[in-house]
């Protein structure tokens, strides 16, 4: 299907879902959703549906893969059979080694591996659903994971992709516009400092373009990072809260 048949976005700039040009599809996070975990997260965004599983940091298995000196982080991306509309072949493919390099990498670069040598801390990540940007939606879910889990970082990275449908420069693409668009650059950054740790490009953009999208996806992800932070100050003021009522019970 021609992307101008499709006309994912009109004259007045509201896009196929009813969507303006910045605007983010809706995100929730839940903090702290497995308790076998070290850490966890549970994030819906848009169609999206992703759990973050964190173990560790606990003794690198195999020995002989273990560094002396710091600890090697080890994400896991995979994408469930049932969670695109034709069935996934189970197991890891070319997509998701790569989406599992990329994590593992930004993620080594918030956190303090230099503390735990010779450790691993594992980071799982399971698409349940899928439509557009779940690399974006592991690398968010996968950071309050590991914030959850109490592992020493400097900061939670917040991802987001911006792109281009129908010659505009758009922020988050959902399915039929990552199809059917021109370009679609996922990026993931540390908000309070603008590091970038994740940057990617599939299409052709102009510079004057990639910039724009660039703003526009940095703007996201310090709204994303807030959703983060507020997903830990739910998990932990829930902890509290629970604690007083326990006290409250053993006093009567
Ligand atoms: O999910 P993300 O945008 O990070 O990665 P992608 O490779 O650009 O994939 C875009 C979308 O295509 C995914 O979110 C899925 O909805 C879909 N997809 C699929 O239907 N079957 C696959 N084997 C891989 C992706």
């Amino acid at each position: 299907m021609a992307e101008e048949e499709l006309k994912l976005i009109d004259e007045k700039g509201i896009r196929n879902d009813g969507r303006k040009f910045d605007e983010l599809r809706p995100i929730k996070i839940e903090a702290g959703v497995l308790k076998r975990a070290d850490g966890s997260a549970f994030l819906e965004w848009g169609e999206n549906k992703v759990m973050a599983a964190v173990y560790g940091p606990r003794e690198m298995h195999p020995r002989h893969a273990q560094d002396p000196s710091r600890a090697v982080v080890q994400a896991r991306y995979n994408m469930a059979a049932f969670s695109v509309p034709d069935r996934k072949r189970p197991g890891p493919d070319r997509r998701s080694v790569e989406i599992s390099k990329l994590m593992s990498e930004a993620l080594e670069e918030i956190i303090f591996v230099e503390h735990f040598p010779r450790a691993s801390i594992d980071i799982f990540v399971e698409v349940l659903e899928a439509s557009a940007g779940t690399r974006c939606a592991a690398l968010t879910a996968a950071s309050v994971a590991l914030a959850d889990a109490g592992i020493p970082m400097s900061d939670m990275i917040a991802s987001c992709a911006a792109g281009k449908i129908g010659g505009k420069v758009v922020l988050d693409l959902g399915k039929k516009e990552d199809n059917f668009g021109q370009a679609d650059v996922p990026m993931g950054m540390v908000p309070t400092t603008g590091k970038i740790t994740l940057l990617q490009m599939d299409g052709n953009l102009t510079m004057e373009e990639y910039k724009q999208a660039m703003e526009l996806a940095m703007d996201a992800c310090k709204e994303i990072y807030k959703i983060q932070r507020d997903a830990l100050k739910r998990r932990y003021s829930t902890s509290i809260s629970t604690f007083e009522e326990t006290n409250d019970m053993e006093e009567e």
